[in-house]
């Protein structure tokens, strides 16, 4: 496909662009053991004033997929506001709004849909970060509620540009 140059309204969100591997993760909840995993994400432009978004998991030992989102991320132009929209494998939708500034986005759900048969418990909310730090690496964050537990962080993860 052709890519051409970076649209000019991405400037905000250019830092993200590319991709990138973990290389430490920590996954938590309160009902559930803690556990890691490998992850690959992308964002990729493609011209458009839009990151097209993807990321991968995979179990540490076993090395079977885990968790898969895919998406786009976009940006309203002139300005820092963005909007997050993602499709996960285990039967969600999430559309999340928030800001980007100084290298570091952050993002709340605004509404989510579910498969009917989706597993319980029903997901709430989400709330995520994706921070540039020391190194150039990749940091991210993400909190979620669901029926029987209150916004708590479930994923945080340490990436390099590959
Ligand atoms: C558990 C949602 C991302 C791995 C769960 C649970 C929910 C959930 C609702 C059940 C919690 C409970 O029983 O109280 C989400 C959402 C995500 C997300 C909304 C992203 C927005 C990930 C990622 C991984 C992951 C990236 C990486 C592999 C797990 C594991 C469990 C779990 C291993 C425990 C076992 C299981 O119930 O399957 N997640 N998750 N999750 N999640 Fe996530």
């Amino acid at each position: 496909m052709q890519k051409g140059p970076v649209h000019e309204a991405l400037k905000p969100l250019c830092w993200l662009i590319g991709k990138w591997k973990s290389i430490k993760t920590e996954g938590s909840y309160p009902t559930i053991q803690p556990f890691t995993y490998r992850d690959e994400i992308k964002f990729e432009s493609i011209g458009q004033p839009i990151l097209n978004y993807s990321s991968t998991t995979w179990h540490p030992e076993k090395g079977n997929p885990m968790h898969l989102e895919s998406g786009f991320l976009r940006i309203k132009p002139g300005t820092n506001e963005i909007a997050f929209m993602v499709s996960h494998n285990f039967g969600l939708t999430t559309l999340e709004e928030g800001c980007v500034c100084n290298n570091e986005l952050t993002c709340k759900s605004t509404q989510i849909s579910r498969m009917s048969f989706v597993k319980d418990p029903s997901v709430v909310a989400i709330e995520r970060s994706f921070k540039l730090i020391e190194g150039g690496n990749l940091e991210i964050e993400l909190l979620m509620e669901t029926v029987r537990t209150p916004l708590t962080r479930h994923l945080r993860a340490v990436y390099e540009k590959v």
